[in-house]
């Protein structure tokens, strides 16, 4: 399960995102706003990111104007790796490397097409492990010093 969430600045792109899943048959809950409505950015990830801490959905699409304010306030809760992506390669080493749980684009940044493609990659890309947990750990570790 996965969770979408938006400000005022992406309800066109939440809505051809959440298109997209249900064109392939996966499963979501809708955190955002709809058209006409407004919310600030650190409200519209706060909702998404604490159930993915929780346990109730595995990762979250995160949608502002830019994808860069949606991404440092998710950012600022542990447990949540987010990235601000507007490119393929992003969007598919944020999953290998990172093991990013939310993907952040901007609603003004990217178009529905290349969207939909960077959340297929972040969806169907899995974690390398490794040497790169390794690395994830030690973010885990600064979100305590
Ligand atoms: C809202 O107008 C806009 O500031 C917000 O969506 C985002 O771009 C912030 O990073």
């Amino acid at each position: 399960m996965i969770g979408i969430s938006n400000d005022h600045a992406a309800v066109e792109l939440k809505i051809a995102i959440c298109e997209h899943l249900k064109e392939r048959g996966i499963e979501f809950i809708d955190y955002g706003i709809a058209a006409g409505e407004k919310i600030d950015y650190p409200d519209a990830a706060e909702r998404p990111c604490r159930d993915i801490v929780a346990g109730k959905i595995d990762k979250a699409i995160l949608l502002c104007g830019t994808g860069i304010g949606i991404s440092i306030a998710a950012n600022k809760i542990k447990g949540i790796r987010a990235c601000a992506c507007s490119d393929a390669f992003s969007a598919k080493y944020t999953r290998l490397h990172n093991d990013a749980n939310c993907l952040c684009m901007g609603g003004r940044v990217v178009g529905p097409g290349l969207a939909c493609e960077l959340v297929d990659l972040f969806l169907d890309t899995e974690f390398e492990g490794g040497r790169h947990q390794r690395r994830v750990d030690k973010i885990t570790e600064l979100e305590n010093k």
